[in-house]
């Protein structure tokens, strides 16, 4: 694919972020971004632009339907400057299937990667290098086709942007307090619950502000139909780990296949650990911690990288895990994952990709 390259003058490039320390998460866009548009059947006019609005039409689907997909991943700077990727071909290949399961028109990977590769390159100024800091790739499709019919649009923008960032959550890498959802659900099997779309979280916006008001950071949010078993977190999938052995949820159709978790469950096994994939009930969870057999819990995500759960609220009544602290298994795995992510150790996994 040619991708067309906007020169933008010197004078209209953004000032940069100041103390890299203090970038928090998504708040902060570089100077270009990615464009493409599908009309006529086909994609066209691949570009790297200049990060501006756009203008669309208030009938187009999007607004109304919410035919919109999106992914999530980040790029890296080696201690020694190179450029890292993580596992890029995955997100790819979910953004693709997101895009077959609402009917949007698919991308060629290998176009994908170079415009996520060709973007980042020329953004290579706005890569953070503090510690934890990483540039975050956000691919997004919608829905562009003026008509207020309920069918699958036949016009479509992909873009690309990109926001330096640090850490998602405003504690760090600290535990967290998760509120246990029993009345909202996020995703039924049989939906878009795992998928990314942005309709999946416009659903938890409800729990997830009256956990906030709360004080918790997010939602565990249980199974649709029974309100018995554990699914995920608002931004990344959950783990509970009994001793050495981590069990997290399997992938009913509901949750989301996270990257992260597919590459924890990999990690574990290179660690020694066990990994079991299987339904897990919250009183399983519940009788876990107050029994001590829990050791530890904590989620997993690319925001949110490996973040320890400190206690879960659950009917009212608060259980705290592991004395709300890290464990040593959530500290070993963070370690492991950022350190490969960052190419500060040998990858023998073969899922960093240099750009
Ligand atoms: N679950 C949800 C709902 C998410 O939004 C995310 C973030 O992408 C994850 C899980 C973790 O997925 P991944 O590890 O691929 O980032
Ligand atoms: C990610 O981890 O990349 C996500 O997409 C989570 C997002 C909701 C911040």
């Amino acid at each position: 694919m040619k991708i067309t390259v906007e020169q933008i003058p010197e004078q209209e490039l953004k000032p940069k972020f100041q103390d890299a320390s203090q970038l928090g998460f998504g708040r902060i866009f570089t100077d270009r971004m990615f464009t493409m548009r599908y009309i006529n059947n086909a994609w066209t006019e691949p570009k790297i632009e200049k990060y501006k609005k756009f203008n669309l039409d208030p009938s187009a689907c999007v607004f109304h339907y919410s035919q919109e997909i999106f992914e999530g991943m980040k790029a890296y700077a080696a201690e020694d400057g190179r450029i890292l990727l993580f596992r890029p071909e995955q997100n790819v290949r979910r953004m693709n299937k997101s895009a077959e399961r609402l009917v949007m028109p698919t991308i060629p990977e290998e176009d994908m990667l170079q415009a996520i590769t060709e973007l980042v390159l020329a953004e290579k100024e706005w890569l953070p290098r503090a510690a934890g800091t990483s540039l975050y790739i956000r691919p997004t499709m919608i829905a562009t086709e003026a008509f207020l019919g309920v069918h699958p649009s036949t016009e479509y923008t992909f873009f690309i942007i990109l926001s330096p960032v640090g850490a998602y959550y405003k504690e760090g890498f600290k535990p967290v307090k998760l509120y246990v959802e029993d009345t909202f659900v996020r995703a039924a099997v049989g939906g878009v619950g795992d998928i990314k779309t942005g309709g999946n979280y416009a659903a938890s916006l409800m729990a997830g502000y009256r956990a906030q008001q709360k004080g918790f950071s997010q939602v565990l949010w249980l199974d649709a139909k029974e309100r018995k078993y554990v699914e995920e977190v608002g931004a990344m999938n959950m783990f509970f780990v009994f001793g050495n052995k981590l069990v997290t949820p399997a992938l009913t159709g509901s949750i989301l296949p996270g990257i992260t978790r597919a590459s924890v469950l990999e990690l574990a096994k290179y660690l020694g650990l066990e990994a079991e994939e299987r339904a897990i009930s919250i009183d399983e969870v519940i009788e876990g911690i107050s029994s001590g057999s829990i050791t530890e819990a904590f989620g997993s995500g690319t925001a949110a990288v490996i973040s320890p759960v400190g206690s879960l609220t659950y009917k009212e009544k608060e259980y705290v895990i592991n004395g709300n602290q890290v464990g040593n298994v959530t500290q070993q795995l963070y370690d492991t994952l950022v350190n490969i992510q960052y190419g500060r150790q040998a990858d023998p996994f073969g899922w960093v990709r240099e750009i």
